[in-house]
């Protein structure tokens, strides 16, 4: 079989970024779990800056009757390679491409969707769009339905001023409270990750 091309991820080389992948399996696969819907449901799913595929497959599978929208501007700075094209072939050599489709969206200007998802996941997206993550917040609450949570996996660099999570958590805490809260190993390529589940209010 043609073997899948997840990319390489930025400050990372291809070993790296298939070691945190394995470790991102376990993390999502866990909050899955814990997030009481049946594998076997028939729902939407969000997922945002989804890149080459890596975390709408391991969503594609977990949940085996779901339908994946991927939205990314395929920015090559944050993921190399990365193009629309290539995610798509992924799917194909997957055999997903009849439940996961991906769109080039900006998650800053999704007015353009028109549709609302069950749940919505991101790994390693928000911490590269700076004071716009809030805006992209907002977005995510708007494509969610009533009752909907938003499992973001993602990088909260603590300054000596300030601990970013909580400050972040605080900032949205009008639109999203935290569900739950898992945080991951360190691995050695990154530090500071962590898989929070923010629930729609
Ligand atoms: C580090 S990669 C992660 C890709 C994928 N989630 C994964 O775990 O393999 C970050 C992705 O976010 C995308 N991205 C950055 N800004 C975005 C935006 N405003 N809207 C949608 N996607 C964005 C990039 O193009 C890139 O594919």
């Amino acid at each position: 079989m043609e073997e899948v091309d997840f990319g390489t991820y930025h400050h990372s080389t291809p070993e790296e970024s298939a070691q945190a992948r394995k470790e991102f399996k376990k993390i999502f696969s866990k909050a899955f779990e814990k997030s009481g819907i049946a594998p076997d449901s028939e729902i939407n799913i969000l997922d945002i800056g989804s890149g080459l595929g890596f975390l709408s497959y391991i969503t594609a599978n977990y949940f085996g009757n779901s339908k994946i929208t991927g939205i990314d501007i395929f920015d090559n700075e944050n993921l190399k390679g990365s193009s629309l094209e290539k995610a798509r072939h992924n799917m194909e050599i997957l055999k997903l491409s009849d439940r996961v489709k991906f769109l080039n969206v900006d998650i800053l200007s999704s007015d353009n969707i028109d549709q609302e998802f069950d749940f919505s996941v991101s790994n390693l997206v928000l911490h590269n769009l700076g004071r716009k993550r809030f805006k992209a917040y907002e977005n995510i609450y708007g494509l969610l339905k009533n009752g909907g949570f938003f499992l973001n996996g993602d990088i909260f660099i603590n300054t000596s001023i300030s601990n970013k999570f909580n400050s972040d958590i605080r900032k949205i805490s009008n639109i999203f409270s935290v569900n739950c809260n898992i945080v991951m190993a360190k691995t050695d390529g990154l530090p500071n990750y962590r898989l929070v589940c923010l629930e729609k209010i």
